[in-house]
C-alpha cells in the first residue's frame, strides 16, 4: 500500500487510536485468564494459559511504552470486542458441566481472542512500517510472534483433549450399550 504524505497525520491518529484500544484489549485478557486457568482440567492447558498470562503482561508492558513514546502517556480507549468476546467463553463455560467440554469450550474461545489479537497486532505492525517507524514495528513484531505461538500450542493442545472426549464418549456409549 503506498502512503501520501497528506495521510500521514491521519495514519498515525488510527494507529494511536487502535494502539489505546490494544492496550484495553491486553488488560482485559490479564483479568481474563486467571478464570481461564482455574476452570481449565487439562494440566497442559492451564500450563500454556498460565504462561501466557506471563507473556500478555509482556504485552501491556510493551504496548504502553509504545503509547508513551507516541503520546507521552499511556491511555486506553475500549476495545469492544473483547468485552464481547469474554462475554461469549463466559457462556459457554457456564453452559458446560463436563470438564471435556468445557476444555475444549475453553480452547475454542482462547483461540478466538488469539486471532483477534493476531488481526490487531498485524495490522498495527504494517501501520508502524508505513509511518516509518521500525522499532515499533519489531516491537509489534514480536508481540505478534507469541500471539501465533500461543494460537499453535492450543491447537495442539486442542488435538490431545479432543482425542481424550472421543474415548470418554466410546467409553460411555459402549457402556450404555451393554
Ligand atoms: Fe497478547
Amino acid at each position: 500500500m503506498k502512503i501520501f504524505s497528506e495521510n500521514i497525520e491521519d495514519l498515525r491518529t488510527l494507529y494511536i487510536a487502535n494502539l489505546k484500544k490494544a492496550l484495553d484489549m491486553e488488560q482485559k485478557i490479564t483479568k481474563a485468564l486467571p478464570t481461564m486457568i482455574e476452570k481449565s482440567t487439562d494440566q497442559q492447558l492451564a500450563t500454556a494459559f498460565r504462561n501466557h498470562l506471563e507473556e500478555t503482561e509482556g504485552h501491556v508492558t510493551k504496548v504502553e511504552s509504545l503509547l508513551r513514546d507516541a503520546t507521552g502517556e499511556a491511555s486506553t480507549a475500549t476495545c469492544k470486542v473483547i468485552g464481547s468476546l469474554v462475554t461469549e467463553a463466559e457462556d459457554g463455560i457456564k453452559d458446560a458441566s463436563d470438564p471435556n467440554i468445557r476444555d475444549i469450550t475453553l480452547i475454542g474461545a482462547a483461540q478466538q481472542v488469539e486471532h483477534h489479537e493476531i488481526a490487531v497486532y498485524g495490522t498495527l505492525r504494517s501501520w508502524a512500517e508505513l509511518l516509518g517507524n521500525d522499532q515499533a514495528a519489531s516491537t509489534l513484531e514480536s508481540i505478534l510472534e507469541q500471539e501465533k505461538n500461543a494460537d499453535k500450542l492450543l491447537s495442539t493442545i486442542s488435538d490431545s483433549v479432543n482425542t481424550a472426549a472421543e474415548k470418554k464418549n466410546a467409553f460411555t456409549t459402549t457402556a450404555a450399550a451393554r
